[in-house]
């Protein structure tokens, strides 16, 4: 019997009602449902100082930075799950990954990432998807190419599932998407 697949599932909100978390706990459901072994995390348990040059000089790589590229190799693959700031991605995320980026080799090459949003606007986060794919592709990660933007989230998702049949199906398709990969 081969063992069952792990997945870290981030979630770059920690605010209290978040719809992106919302989404993650879908995901995560729907991936143990598949059988996968899902370990759910947020931006708190890999809690790092804003990036300086100089800081790293002195001190390292932040602890925080350490334990989630850890994480990741840990794991067969990540679900990122993250909202979208100002058409980019929140600038936590983007400096937990700055950070990350600067362990070498990047933990993160050999693991298949999944890109998720969720937004009340039309376009579900997908502007912050494109910008995360960039950041996560230049340090060679091999991000999916298909990818989940969940648009009027805040109506769309009902418990741990979604008011339109076609959101499930769209999530069965990303989540067989990243078995697949692993
Ligand atoms: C600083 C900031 C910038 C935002 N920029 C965007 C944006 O560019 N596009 C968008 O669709 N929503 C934007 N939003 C709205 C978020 O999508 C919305 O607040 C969402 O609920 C945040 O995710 P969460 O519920 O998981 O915390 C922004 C929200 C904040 C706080």
């Amino acid at each position: 019997m081969t063992a069952a697949p792990r997945f870290l599932v981030l979630c770059a909100s920690t605010r209290p009602g978040s719809l992106n978390r919302r989404l993650a706990e879908t995901a995560a459901h729907r991936l143990e449902s598949e059988g996968a072994e899902v370990r759910l995390v947020d931006l708190d348990d890999y809690a790092v100082p804003l990036y300086r040059g100089g800081i790293e000089l002195v001190d390292g790589i932040a602890e925080g930075a350490r334990r989630f590229a850890a994480d990741l190799e840990r794991h067969d693959g990540l679900v990122l799950v993250s909202p979208e700031y100002n058409h980019s991605m929140p600038g936590a995320l983007k400096n937990l990954l700055d950070w990350v980026s600067r362990i070498k080799p990047w933990p993160t090459s050999e693991v298949p990432a999944l890109l998720m949003s969720a937004s009340p606007g039309a376009l579900g986060g997908a502007r912050g998807l494109a910008a995360l794919r960039i950041t996560l592709a230049s340090n060679g990660m091999h991000v999916l190419d298909t990818e989940f933007a969940l648009p009027a989230a805040d109506r769309a998702l009902t418990g741990h599932g979604f008011a339109e049949p076609e959101e499930d199906d769209r999530l069965d398709a990303a989540v067989k998407a990243l078995l697949a990969a692993v």
